[in-house]
C-alpha cells in the first residue's frame, strides 16, 4: 500500500518530496523517511506518524541535493517505528530503497543474506533488497539491481539510490510506479539548481500520479517486469524490460487532470469534497464513446459466462451490477469477489467475459484475479477511475469512469460513478440505450439538487442523535441490497461503529437478535416492487425496539428519522447510498476521527 516518490531535478529536492509524499499519505500513514543524495553521501531522516503531522522546515533542513527518494509507510513486515520505516540501506550505507508492496521470499533470501556477513538493522522484508544490491553491486548499479530484482519473489514497486552514482532506478512488478516528466522552461537561476541549463527536464516517480501533478501532469508509464533508470549526468531516461534487458520505447501522456481536482479546495476533508463532487461526478462517468457501449454490451450478451469481480466498495458495485444486469437486461452476471476470484476459475474459457470494477486499478487482490482469469484467455472489460493504472493496461477494454482522483480512503465518489456506468451498460444489454441515458441524466442533475448544505445539515442532525451507539444495521432488498453492504462499510471504516448489512429477509433468521431499544437500523427504500416487503422487515425491526431511519423518495409512519432521496427507478442505489456517505462523514467527525485516514487502511491495497 504505501506511497513511494523519487525526484530528480533543478530545485532542492527534500521540499518537493516532502510535499508529494504528503499528497500519497492516503495510501499509508503510520510511518514515513526521506533521502537525499548530494557529493556522493546520501542525507536520511525518519519518523513515526503521519508526515502532515511533521514539519516541513524542520524534515527539510539537513536534507540537501536536488534527487532524492520518499516512503510513507503502510507496515506490513516488522511493527510500526523508525528503525523499520524506508529508505532502508546495505550495510556500508552505499545503496537506498524505498519499496511498496511484499517480498514473499525475504526469510529465505534473509538467511542466505546474513550466512554472507550482511547486518540487518529492520524486521522487514524491505531490507534484503539494498543488501542483495549491495552484493552484486560488482555488476555496477544498473546490472546490481536487475541481478537483485531477479532473486525476489512477490508483487513490489521499489526506487533505488546508489551513492556513486547520479542515478534513480525504479523497478515495477505489480504494485503501481509512475513516473512525471516537466519540461523545465522557467529561469532555474531563480531557484537554488544555479547554473543548470534553462531546459532540462524534472523528473518524477511515484506509486500514483497526485504525488507530481502539481507540477506536470505528462506521465510515463512503466509496466510490470520494467525498470527506469534516470540519470542526472546526462539528464536521461531509459526504460528496459527486466526479462530481456532491452532497453523500451515509452511516450509521454498527459493524463487531463488539473492540480486543483487533487486537493481539497476550501473543504476540511477529502471525503467531504469528494462526496460533494457527485453533483458532476455521475454525468462525467455516464460520458463515454456510445459505440464502444453499445459494443460491449452485446459482447457482455454474448459471452459465454460473464463475470464481475471487485473489492470492497467496488465489490458492492458489482454486486448492484449482477442485480441490475438481472433486472434491467435479463441477464446474469456473477460476481465473484476479485480474492476469492482465483479459487472460482475452473470451468473459464475463452468464451468468457470478466468485468473487473476499481477505482484505482491497482487493487493487488484484483490484479491477481485478473491474472487468473488471463490464464484461461479470459476477455477482461474494466470500469477503472485511474488511466494507465494496472487495470486498464491489463484490460482488452477500459471504461474510464471520469472521476477525478478520489484521495479519501472512503471510495464516494468513484462508487456512484461505477454504478452509474454499470447501469448505463445494463440499459445497453437491453437494448434500451437511450432509455438508460435519460434515467442517468435525470439521476445525475436530481443529485445536484439533493446534495445541499440544508441536506447535509438534516444529516448531520441524525448523526448527531446516533454518534455514541456501537452498532448500528442497515437493510435493503433487490438494487438496494448491494447498497446496505456498502452503507455498512462506509460508516466502519470512517467512525468505527460496528456496521453491518443484510438483505431485509434474512434478518428474521438470526440478526434480529442483535436489535435492543434504540439500536439504529437504516432501511434504503426505494419505489420498486419490494417497497413493502423492506418496510415490513423495518416495521420488525421497530417491534423489537429498533429506531428506523428511512432513506426513502416518500416519508413512512415506521419511520424515526427520514431521509428524503429523489424516485430515479432502477437508479435508486446511486441516490441511496449518498446520504449514508454523508452520515458516515459526520460519525466520523462526532466521534473524533480523520475521515480522511481511518486507522489500519490505506487508500490503494496493494498488498495481498
Ligand atoms: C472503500 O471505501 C474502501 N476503502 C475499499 O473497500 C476499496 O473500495 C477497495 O479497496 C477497492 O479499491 P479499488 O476500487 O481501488 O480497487
Ligand atoms: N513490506 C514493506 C514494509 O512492511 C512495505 C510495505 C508497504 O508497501 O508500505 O515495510
Amino acid at each position: 500500500m504505501c506511497g513511494i516518490v523519487g525526484y530528480l531535478g533543478d530545485t532542492e529536492a527534500a521540499p518537493v518530496i516532502f510535499e508529494s509524499l504528503k499528497r500519497l499519505e492516503y495510501r499509508g500513514y503510520d510511518s514515513y523517511g526521506f533521502a537525499t543524495l548530494k557529493n556522493k553521501e546520501f542525507f536520511i531522516k525518519k519518523g513515526e506518524g503521519k508526515i502532515s503531522d511533521a514539519s516541513i522546515q524542520n524534515l527539510s533542513r539537513g536534507l540537501p541535493g536536488f534527487m532524492g527518494v520518499g516512503h510513507s509507510r503502510w507496515a506490513t513486515h516488522g511493527k510500526v517505528s523508525a528503525e523499520n520505516s524506508h529508505p532502508h540501506t546495505d550495510c556500508n550505507g552505499d545503496f537506498l530503497v524505498v519499496h511498496n508492496g511484499i517480498i514473499e521470499n525475504y526469510q529465505e533470501l534473509r538467511k542466505e543474506l546474513k550466512v554472507k556477513g550482511h547486518r540487518f538493522r529492520s524486521d522487514t522484508d524491505t531490507e534484503i533488497i539494498p543488501h542483495l544490491i549491495e552484493e552484486y553491486s560488482e555488476l555496477g548499479f544498473e546490472d546490481a539491481v536487475k541481478k537483485a530484482v531477479s532473486r525476489l519473489k512477490g508483487r513490489y514497486a521499489i526506487v533505488t539510490l546508489s551513492r556513486e552514482s547520479d542515478k534513480i532506478i525504479g523497478v515495477r512488478r505489480g504494485s503501481p510506479l509512475i513516473v512525471g516528466v516537466k519540461n523545465n522552461v522557467k529561469d532555474s537561476s531563480k531557484g537554488s539548481g544555479k547554473g543548470l541549463s534553462k531546459k532540462r527536464k524534472e523528473y518524477f516517480l511515484a506509486s500514483d500520479i497526485p504525488a507530481f501533478l502539481k507540477h506536470t501532469s505528462n506521465v510515463m508509464y512503466l509496466d510490470d517486469e520494467e525498470m527506469v533508470v534516470i540519470d542526472r549526468t546526462g539528464r536521461g531516461i531509459k526504460f528496459y524490460s527486466m526479462e530481456n534487458g532491452k532497453e523500451i520505447e515509452k511516450r509521454i501522456v498527459n493524463i487531463g487532470w488539473d492540480p486543483g481536482q487533487a486537493e481539497k479546495n476550501g473543504f476540511e476533508h477529502f471525503m467531504l469534497k469528494e462526496i460533494m463532487e457527485q453533483k458532476d461526478t455521475i454525468r462525467m462517468a455516464i460520458n463515454q464513446n456510445m459505440e464502444d457501449i453499445e459494443r460491449i454490451s452485446k459482447d457482455i450478451k454474448n459471452a459465454f459466462g460473464t463475470f464481475f469481480t471487485g473489492c470492497g466498495t467496488a465489490g458492492n458495485v458489482c454486486l448492484a451490477g449482477e442485480y441490475i444486469f438481472s433486472k434491467v437486461a435479463g441477464k446474469h452476471i456473477n460476481f465473484i469477489v476479485s480474492s476469492e476470484f482465483p479459487n472460482y476459475h475452473h470451468f473459464m474459457t475463452d468464451k468468457t467475459l470478466l468485468i473487473a470494477i476499481s477505482q484505482s486499478g491497482e487493487t493487488a487482490d484484483l490484479l491477481e484475479a485478473i491474472e487468473a482469469a488471463k490464464k484461461k484467455h479470459v476477455r477482461i472489460i474494466s470500469l477503472v477511475n485511474v488511466m494507465g493504472s494496472s487495470l486498464d493496461r491489463k484490460s482488452d477494454h477500459s471504461f474510464l469512469i471520469n472521476a477525478g482522483p478520489e484521495k479519501a480512503v472512503a471510495s464516494t465518489k468513484a462508487a456512484t460513478s461505477q454504478l452509474a456506468l454499470v447501469t448505463l451498460l445494463a440499459y445497453a444489454c437491453a437494448g434500451k440505450l437511450d432509455e438508460g441515458r435519460r434515467l442517468l441524466i435525470e439521476t445525475a442533475s436530481k443529485v445536484n439538487d439533493m446534495i445541499n448544505p440544508r441536506y447535509e445539515k438534516h444529516i448531520r442532525g441524525l448523526a448527531e442523535k446516533i454518534h455514541s451507539k456501537e452498532n448500528m444495521y442497515i437493510i435493503g432488498r433487490s438494487l438496494n441490497y448491494p447498497m446496505a453492504l456498502e452503507s455498512a462499510i462506509k460508516i466502519q471504516e470512517v467512525s468505527y461503529i460496528h456496521a453491518q448489512g443484510f438483505a431485509g429477509g434474512e434478518l428474521k433468521h438470526g440478526p434480529l437478535a442483535l436489535i435492543d431499544k434504540g439500536t439504529p437500523c437504516i432501511a434504503l427504500v426505494a419505489n420498486d416492487e419490494v417497497k413493502n416487503d423492506i418496510i415490513s422487515n423495518a416495521v420488525e425491526i421497530k417491534s423489537r425496539g429498533g429506531y428506523i431511519i428511512g432513506v426513502a423518495p416518500e416519508n413512512n409512519e415506521v419511520f424515526d428519522y427520514w431521509i428524503k432521496v429523489p424516485d430515479v427507478g432502477n437508479a435508486s442505489p446511486i441516490v441511496n447510498i449518498i446520504p449514508i456517505q454523508i452520515l458516515a462523514y459526520h460519525l466520523a467527525i462526532l466521534r473524533g476521527h480523520d475521515p480522511d485516514y481511518p486507522k489500519n487502511l490505506a487508500k490503494s491495497v496493494t498488498v495481498k
